[in-house]
C-alpha cells in the first residue's frame, strides 16, 4: 500500500469565478483533514481540446488529466448543472478518460468517486446521477454521500468561501469519505480477476456491436 494515499479534484467551470470550483476546493480540504495528498485539475486552467479519437498524440494538457486520474487512489469531481445535466466541459474531460482504457487497471478500476453538483435551482441531484452513470461505466466507485448544492449563487462568497458554514462541514464531509473509501480499497482491492475480466468481456462485446451498428 502506498505511504499516502492521493484524492484528485477534477472539475469546475469554464467561468472566472465558478462555484463547482469553489466547492471542489473545500471538499479536496477534507480529503486533506484524512490525511491524503491533494491535486485540484481546474477545468478552466486545464484547458483541454475536444476529445478526437482520431488523435493519436494528444497535447499535455490531456497527458495531465489522464495521468493525475490514474495516479489517483480517490477522486472528487464537481460539475455545474447545464440545462438538467453536466456541462459540456466536464463531459469534455470525462470523454477524455477513455484513454486510461489501456492504462493497468484500465479506467477507475478500484478508485472512490465523490460527487458534486451546483446549480442554480435546487435540482442539482440530476447532474450527480449523470455523474455516477460515468462512474460507473468507467468502472469506478461511487461514495453514498453526494453534495448536490442548490442555489450556488447564494451559497458562495465572492471569494468562493461557503456562506453557511453548514456547507463547509458537508463539503469537508464527502472528502473525508472519499479518503476513507479509498483508504479501505488500497488495503485490498475489491475488484477481482474474475470481476474484471466479465467486465472486459461484456464492453468488448458492447464495443463490437457499436462498431458494427
Ligand atoms: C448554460 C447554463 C445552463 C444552466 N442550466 C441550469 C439548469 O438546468 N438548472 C439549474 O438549476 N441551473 C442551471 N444553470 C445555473 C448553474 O448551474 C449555476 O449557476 C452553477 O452554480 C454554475 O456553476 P459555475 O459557477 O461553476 O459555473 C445553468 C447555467 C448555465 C450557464
Amino acid at each position: 500500500m502506498k505511504s499516502q494515499l492521493l484524492v484528485v479534484g477534477l472539475g469546475g467551470s469554464l467561468s472566472k469565478n465558478s462555484n463547482s470550483l469553489a466547492a471542489l476546493k473545500i471538499a479536496l480540504e477534507g480529503g486533506a483533514e484524512a490525511g491524503a495528498r491533494t491535486e485540484l485539475l481546474d477545468l478552466r486552467q486545464l484547458s483541454l481540446p475536444m476529445y478526437d479519437p482520431s488523435n493519436s498524440e494528444p497535447p499535455d494538457s490531456v497527458l495531465k488529466l489522464c495521468d493525475a486520474v490514474h495516479d489517483a487512489d480517490g477522486l472528487i469531481w464537481s460539475s455545474p448543472m447545464y440545462h438538467g445535466t453536466i456541462s459540456g466541459s466536464f463531459k469534455n474531460a470525462l470523454d477524455w478518460l477513455q484513454l486510461l482504457g489501456n492504462r493497468t487497471p484500465p479506467y477507475l478500476t478500484d478508485k472512490v468517486v465523490g460527487l458534486i453538483s451546483t446549480a442554480g435551482g435546487v435540482q442539482g441531484l440530476q447532474a450527480v446521477n449523470t455523474m455516477e452513470f460515468a462512474v460507473r461505466a468507467l468502472r469506478g466507485w461511487a461514495v453514498p454521500l453526494v453534495m448536490p448544492t442548490a442555489q450556488a449563487w447564494k451559497a458562495f462568497d465572492e471569494e468562493g468561501k461557503p456562506v453557511d458554514s453548514t456547507l463547509t462541514e458537508q463539503l469537508h464531509a464527502l472528502g473525508r469519505e472519499v479518503a476513507r473509501g479509498s483508504c479501505q480499497f488500497a488495503l485490498e482491492p475489491p475488484t477481482k480477476a474474475d470481476a474484471a475480466k466479465a467486465e472486459a468481456q461484456i464492453t468488448s462485446v458492447s464495443d463490437r456491436e457499436a462498431r458494427s451498428a
